[in-house]
């Protein structure tokens, strides 16, 4: 088709969705202009917007809290007597698929970390105590460990989107891929939404030839997987597994043998982590059996009386949060984007701040309160698609050093920002330091008197530093890495 007759065709696509407006200044633009519209416009399902702009937009979805809840099971962290045997059953089955090269690590990094106001990819930002290695870094090198440790190169697959995929490219690039080879590190862009005028229900232009976009939410990653080809590259490669993790976290188990062993041996197709919840309402999302599927509800959605519910021991009945870490199936990922019935994630709602023309004057703003909603869709809705699926309860301390938002001025009240991130990694650092036998310097309230860095090349569990030259001891004040 030329492009006049597409033009035409989209045209009528977006009138009959109510978004006529998108092309008003087509004839206007140059040859280039007219193109990036026209290319953006057609890589949109517009029925679909028009659905959503009634469904979450004029109109906002109202949680229905289903009949049937339950709180999901999980295996604890710590195995008790009558699950030892399975622990050590799983452990050796993970390790083997891992050994196997069945396993794939898979990075969600398509999101636009507003919050943390870093202007460049997330995965590029400094993470780490001494050395400032960044996020995307400290995965790499838990995979140069994982290379190591059980003699294999296991493909890491990163999704990126479409704002931020190419100074991903060139970072990694800048970066040589950080040893583990290009072959080994595929990187993909998601897809986007259009940003919705929350008032009128029309699509938001950030400039004349250009809609105002913004990445799907990592629920995209399902079908990205599928229609970028990872999917097919994996089938080839003889991947089973994917180990899904999110990019703000500098000491997440990119390989966890044990949770994918447990995975693995209940059949499951997808499965999660969980923290217990601090308080009842901290903000994390809830695993819950629905009608016996695995899902998982909303912190807002799930009603205060169901979150301050208490067992007779005490504790939250609704404990299960999750962190957002899962294995998944690549048969799994098939299914879903193959199946006659189709397979669609529900879109959730956020109201968002999004510089655009206005729509009454066509000037450009930058507003200073939420303007739109921007639609997307969670990962974790994939859940109850599940024949089977388990929880598994990992440490906060060992596991858990999120970086989402800026640290404050005085580095104080802020959680999950950079500072308490290097915190949690150095006290991780000197737990695992004092287990293999090191005098670790604490302050009298216990925190440590040094900044202890240790790389994922060095050890990505205590045991590895075992074979680890370690000092006796560590000076107070220093910084050092092990
Ligand atoms: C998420 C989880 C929350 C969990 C927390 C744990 C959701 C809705 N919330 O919150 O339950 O407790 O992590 O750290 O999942 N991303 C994309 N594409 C997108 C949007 C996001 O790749 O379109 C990626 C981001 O790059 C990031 C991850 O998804 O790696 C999480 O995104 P974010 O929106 O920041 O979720 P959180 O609010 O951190």
């Amino acid at each position: 088709m030329n492009i006049t007759d597409r033009i035409t065709a989209a045209r009528a696509t977006l009138e009959k969705a109510g978004q006529g407006h998108v092309f008003k200044h087509i004839d206007s633009l140059d040859d280039s202009g007219r193109r990036i519209l026209l290319e953006q416009v057609e890589s949109i399902d517009w029925p679909e917007v028009a659905r959503l702009v009634k469904s979450h937009v004029l109109n906002k979805p109202v949680f229905e809290l289903p009949g049937d809840v339950k709180p999901a099971p999980w295996y604890p962290y710590t195995p008790p007597a009558n699950l030892k045997n399975k622990y050590a059953q799983a452990g050796q089955l993970g390790e083997q698929l891992v050994r196997e090269g069945k396993v794939a690590a898979f990075t969600v990094a398509g999101g636009q970390g507003t919050r943390l106001g870093w202007d460049a990819p997330k995965g590029t930002f400094p993470a780490t105590p001494v050395r400032g290695q960044t996020l995307f870094g400290c995965m790499a090198e838990y995979l140069l460990k994982t290379r190591e440790k059980f003699g294999v190169n296991l493909p890491w697959y990163v999704m990126t989107s479409p704002v931020n995929h190419v100074p991903t490219l060139e970072f990694f690039e800048s970066q040589n891929y950080f040893g583990l080879g290009n072959e080994t590190v595929k990187l993909f862009p998601q897809a986007m939404m259009p940003a919705i005028d929350m008032k009128t229900g029309k699509a938001l232009l950030e400039s004349p030839s250009s809609l105002a976009l913004s990445p799907n939410g990592h629920g995209g990653s399902l079908k990205a997987l599928w229609t970028s080809g990872a999917i097919a590259d994996m089938k080839k490669r003889g991947i089973e597994q994917i180990s899904y993790t999110q990019v703000d976290n500098p000491i997440v188990r990119v390989i966890d043998p044990l949770f994918i062993g447990l995975h693995a041996l209940d059949r499951a197709q997808m499965s999660s982590k969980m923290l217990p919840k601090r308080e009842p309402l901290e903000k994390l999302g809830n695993f819950c059996l629905v009608d016996g599927k695995m899902t998982v509800i909303e912190y807002s959605d799930l009603p205060d009386e169901l979150a301050h519910e208490r067992l007779p021991d005490g504790s939250l009945r609704f404990l299960a949060g999750s962190i957002a870490l899962h294995v998944i199936r690549v048969d799994f990922v098939e299914r879903l984007n193959t199946s006659s019935d189709g397979f669609a994630l529900p879109f959730h709602r956020a109201e968002k701040k999004v510089a655009c023309l206005d729509p009454a004057t066509g000037q450009p703003i930058k507003p200073d309160k939420p303007n739109a909603v921007k639609l997307e869709t969670f990962v974790f809705d994939a859940l109850p698609f599940c024949d089977a699926s388990i929880v598994y309860e990992t440490s906060r301390s060992e596991e858990f050093a999120p970086i989402k938002n800026a640290d404050a001025p005085g580095n104080t009240g802020v959680l999950d920002c950079p500072a308490t991130s290097k915190q949690l990694q150095v006290n991780r650092a000197a737990k695992w330091l004092e287990a293999n036998g090191v005098k670790v310097p604490r302050k009298p309230d216990g925190t440590v008197d040094a900044v202890i860095e240790i790389p994922h090349t060095t050890a990505t569990e205590p045991g590895d530093l075992a074979t680890v030259k370690l000092p006796g001891s560590i000076d107070p004040g220093v910084k050092i890495v092990i």
